[in-house]
């Protein structure tokens, strides 16, 4: 699905005028005495004489996050309606980019059938507002007979009074490749398992890559046993739709550092033959998250051409019970010689995942950024917005840092060396479950470190949770996919440009 045309204007009723925009959005805030006014709200305060807040507190306004209020301009503007959108209270006097972003998306939700809007949040942040407008108008409809109202096409952002016209363009360009990456990731997560699978997820990845000059490499299931991927082809070969590899790498003339990127692309979870309970398994359509945003991610180091080598390592399987599958007490022989008991099939993310960890280290990264649907323990610890950030400890604080500064939420979690003692196994190297279900996110981690290169900084974002909506729509966020953690991924790996 696209991303509605975003634009800059100036902020004047004659702009108004020039953009034909059918709506004004205004930003309204819980002051300490009641309902006030946003900056970029002036224009339309003016046309009201001054007596918006009064108008708008009439029709039950209180500023609160997300409360959506429309009034028409009957003639005052040359928009027919004004909507109000609630930022909620200020923080230390300010109102935070997510606040703006929340405010935006939630605006955008309420906008679906309207053409062309013109958006006043950014006059306090205009990358928060842009890339609110462009999530929140998401919507995916691929699979519909009617489509439905048509989700708003076109919205004109207010310059910030702070700043030069570039600078304005150069975000606003910034945060539409942002946003595109996000939307590309929700596309792939809501694709159903029926049609994403192994193969396909590789034939979609390749056009992409085709697209964007990035290096593409496709191991199929012969090329993986003669390489000794035993990881990924066990937990694959329960399926008639064999398991993949990718390797996808955006490569600037002068790279500062190396990032390796891994992402969990289990198209289907069924557990395997440790069958998972028939509630909510179609939620497991989404197990491919950390794929679909790893592999987003590429894209978009490449569309900001960043000088950063960024390479995503994308293991693809479906788990599935049958005569080919692999058991509990099988013994696999992983990528790079480590043997792996199998004790839960349903543990696979983490089997899948070691394979590729160890084939991301052969090619010497300066940092490593893995990301999975892992464990159901993660949105028992920490719930549905909130990802688990485990990994090397400076590494890892400085990616919760980014997590928690681009509104995705994650929180840093500890690798406790005791919890390896659990992994031991009666034959082989190390098991894939503990008897115990004490830590389960933890431990996922642990098993997960075993792979990890000595010395190499790491991060694992275990994003079982806030990867895949099942609640109602908020903020800039529909049901189904939401695209967590590509914006983490693409402030780690600016910050990684500019700082090394
Ligand atoms: N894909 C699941 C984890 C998951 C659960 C993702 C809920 C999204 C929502 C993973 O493969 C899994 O099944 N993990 C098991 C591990 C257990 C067997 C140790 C789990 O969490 O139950
Ligand atoms: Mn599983
Ligand atoms: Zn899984």
């Amino acid at each position: 699905m696209t991303v509605p045309k975003l634009a800059l204007s100036e902020n004047s009723d004659t702009a108004v005028g020039k953009t034909r925009a059918d709506v004004v959005v205004i930003g309204t805030l819980q002051g300490e005495d009641g309902l006030e006014l946003a900056a970029g709200a002036e224009v339309a305060d003016a046309a009201f004489d001054g007596k918006l807040t009064e108008v708008l507190g009439t029709l039950g306004a209180s500023g609160k996050a997300e409360e959506i209020v429309k009034l028409p301009t009957l003639g005052k503007l040359p928009a027919g309606i004004v909507l109000a959108v609630g930022l909620g209270k200020q923080n230390d006097g300010e109102v935070t980019a997510e606040q703006v972003r929340r405010a935006a998306g939630a605006a955008a939700r309420a906008l679906s059938g309207t053409e062309r809007a013109f958006v006043t949040l950014s006059a306090l942040d205009l990358q928060a507002a842009a890339e609110g407008i462009a999530l929140g108008a998401y919507v995916f409809t691929e699979y519909r007979s009617e489509k439905g109202e048509a989700p708003l096409a076109k919205a004109d952002l207010v310059n910030p009074a702070e700043g030069t016209a570039r600078e304005h363009k150069a975000t606003l360009k910034t945060a539409t490749i942002v946003a595109e990456s996000v939307i590309i990731t929700r596309d792939l997560i809501n694709t159903p398992p029926n049609d994403l699978f192994p193969a396909s997820f590789a034939d979609r990845a390749g056009k992409l890559a085709e697209a964007n000059s990035l290096d593409f490499e496709v191991l199929d299931e012969k090329a993986l046993k003669r390489k000794g991927f035993g990881g990924i082809l066990g937990v694959g070969g329960g399926s008639s739709r064999q398991p993949r590899l990718l390797r996808v790498g955006w490569k600037p003339a002068k790279p500062r550092k190396k990032v390796a990127l891994v992402g969990k692309g289990i198209t289907f979870d069924s557990g395997g033959i440790s069958l998972k309970p028939p509630a909510n398994m179609d939620h497991m359509t989404s197990d491919m998250s950390g794929a679909a945003a790893v592999l987003a991610s590429v894209v978009l180091a490449a569309k900001l051409k960043l000088p950063v080598e960024v390479t995503a390592h994308i293991p693809l399987a479906e788990n599935l019970p049958s005569g080919t599958a692999y058991r509990p007490g099988d013994v696999l022989t992983m990528y790079g010689g480590k043997t792996v008991e199998v004790l839960n099939t349903d543990a696979e993310g983490r089997i899948v995942l070691a394979d590729a960890i160890v084939r991301a280290a052969e090619e010497n990264p300066d940092y490593l950024i893995e990301t999975s649907t892992l464990t159901g323990a993660q949105v028992v610890a920490l719930g549905n917005r909130i990802a688990g950030v485990m990994g090397s400890d400076e590494f890892r604080d400085r990616v919760a840092a980014h997590m928690q500064a681009t509104g995705e939420g994650g929180w840093a979690m500890p690798l406790p060396d005791e919890l390896r003692a659990d992994l031991d196994s009666r034959l082989a190297d190390i098991a894939n479950v503990t008897g115990a279900r004490w830590a389960g996110m933890l431990v996922a981690g642990v098993f997960l470190r075993e792979f990890v290169a000595d010395g190499l900084p790491w991060v694992h974002l275990d994003i079982a949770g806030p990867s895949f909506n099942t609640g109602a729509p908020w903020g800039y966020t529909g049901k189904g996919g939401t695209g967590v953690p590509v914006r983490t991924i693409a402030a780690v790996l600016t910050d990684i440009a500019e700082q090394g």
